[in-house]
């Protein structure tokens, strides 16, 4: 987020909370939650932005997150947690991280502590974060963002602060946070990603505790339209090739408009990154995926999850108690197009635990519209559409619902583009860049086109191509949308479209 827009959420945050703690209490009881996801995480109450601290310890998926619980806007950061074994069921837990006399808590990530480096104690987890001091930020010294650490020796349920924070002090960068590290094997050292502005900044540490700076990355590659934020580093391989990718969130400056993610495909040597492209690409193209990041402690999988929302608007979305979802957590893997590497994301494979035996339509052919009510009724607006066509011709999913509310997912062939239209999906005004059409370039040269549809009451994920792109946007309807028609100007056949029911994950 962009300093102004910070302080004002601050005096924002000192009156609405006022008045929203009144209110909570009673709102929980009274309200009817028609947009809490029903198989996505999201707070039971409160404001959640970026997910952090993400490591998988002796069975559990932990997913610590940016969390201001007596708010629903952006407030005094601490880290919430949650606890999953299968990645689609969560429990909250006590919250982590609270705000200290060194400031608040933001982004940051966890390892675990296998040898004892830092001396908390053998497989410590370790979570190395952003405290944020707000009265230096007055001060506008630029000396407010530090790095700190915290360690729990019982899996998580508490944490301990490190006496020595900040372990990172910070040498006059305004923006110089979010810090994401791993362990680097050839090297024998932690390496820790760090956003400094518009640039990322990776530093080398033996012990976690004392760090030296290795390198720069980021001068005249990329988009630089706003900060950036959020990184991550990591590992991936394909066909025997192994490849590092950097993620890099950036505030504003996305192809949907407002906060979005780009990647960069490269070599890592324990010292600097270098990419191998220069063109600049997205983890994903729509409007509501941002700051995410993957789990430490998984082997070679990389799994990753993002905050299901945008700064453009996240203050403002109509929930009442509670603000931010993540989205579904998905698989990151590298892509071979031609003789370039891509990423891809797809959900992860624990997915179809929650997900019913899907009904399969074979060779549909559509010309004009083709109605599919009949066969999504039951599912309340919540439930994955697969479909292949080897056509390439334009085509629309249109989701709809009596209110008149539409979203679209569709093809557009002029352009060999995706795209997800929620310009009349419902309550669209509480902001100005929210009713818009995104669009994800195709990125895949094979001519057919497969697209899987993710659809919870209150977002749309879409994987094109097995995931090479990919769009994730929100969207608020005024009742569930329960009508869907294709709609093709030509004659589209598709060989197959299966729809298939999906559990809500709540536990209530
Ligand atoms: C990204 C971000 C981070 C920061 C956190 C504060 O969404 O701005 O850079 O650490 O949110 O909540």
């Amino acid at each position: 987020m962009m300093k102004l827009t910070r302080i004002f959420y601050t005096v924002g945050v000192l009156i609405c909370s006022t008045l929203f703690q009144a209110n909570l209490s009673k709102a929980q009881h009274n309200v009817v939650e028609i947009y809490r996801p029903q198989f996505h995480f999201s707070p039971k109450k409160g404001w959640m932005n970026d997910p952090n601290g993400m490591v998988y310890f002796n069975g559990q998926y932990h997913l610590f997150y940016q969390h201001s619980p007596n708010t629903t806007i952006w407030g005094p950061m601490h880290w919430g947690h949650a606890i999953s074994k299968d990645l689609m069921h969560w429990e909250e837990q006590a919250i982590a991280l609270y705000p200290d006399s060194l400031g608040t808590i933001f982004s940051g990530s966890a390892v675990v502590d296998r040898d004892n480096t830092a001396g908390f104690g053998k497989n410590a987890l370790v979570a190395i974060f952003t405290h944020h001091n707000h009265k230096i930020e007055e001060a506008k010294t630029g000396l407010h963002q530090y790095q700190s650490l915290a360690y729990s020796l019982d899996e998580g349920k508490t944490w301990t602060k490190y006496k020595g924070n900040p372990v990172l002090p910070n040498p006059g960068i305004w923006d110089f946070r979010d810090p994401k590290v791993m362990w680097h094997e050839a090297t024998k050292q932690w390496v820790m990603t760090l956003a400094t502005k518009q640039s990322i900044t990776f530093y080398g540490s033996k012990d976690l505790k004392s760090w030296n700076r290795l390198s720069e990355f980021g001068e005249g590659v990329g988009a630089h339209g706003g900060v950036w934020e959020c990184p991550d580093l990591f590992k991936l391989s394909v066909n025997g090739i192994t490849k590092w990718v950097l993620l890099v969130s950036i505030n504003p400056g996305s192809p949907s408009g407002g906060s979005g993610t780009q990647y960069f495909i490269g070599q890592f040597d324990g010292q600097s990154f270098v990419a191998d492209h220069t063109d600049t690409r997205w983890v994903d193209y729509g409007a509501d995926d941002y700051a995410g990041i993957t789990w430490s402690n998984t082997g070679d999988r990389k799994i990753f999850l993002g905050w299901m929302n945008n700064w453009n608007y996240a203050n403002l979305v109509p929930t009442q108690t509670w603000r931010g979802a993540m989205t579904i957590p998905r698989e990151l893997t590298l892509k071979p197009v031609g003789k370039a590497f891509y990423l891809s994301s797809a959900p992860v494979k624990e997915f179809a635990a929650i997900t019913s035996k899907a009904g399969v339509l074979g060779n549909v052919k559509v010309k004009g519209k083709y109605n599919l009510a009949g066969k999504i009724a039951a599912f309340k607006g919540k439930y994955k559409l697969d479909l292949t066509t080897t056509s390439d011709a334009d085509f629309a999913l249109q989701f709809g619902n009596a209110k008149g509310d539409e979203l679209i997912v569709g093809y557009d062939q002029a352009s060999r583009s995706f795209y997800v239209d929620r310009t009349k999906s419902g309550l669209v005004n509480f902001e100005k860049s929210f009713p818009r059409r995104t669009i994800a370039p195709r990125i895949s040269k094979n001519g057919n086109i497969a697209l899987t549809v993710i659809l919870d009451v209150a977002s749309v994920e879409v994987f094109a191509d097995g995931g090479l792109s990919v769009l994730t946007d929100t969207f608020f309807s005024n009742g569930v949308l329960d009508q869907l028609q294709i709609q093709t100007s030509g004659a589209v056949t598709f060989q197959k479209i299966q729809i298939a029911n999906i559990q809500s994950t709540i536990r209530r």
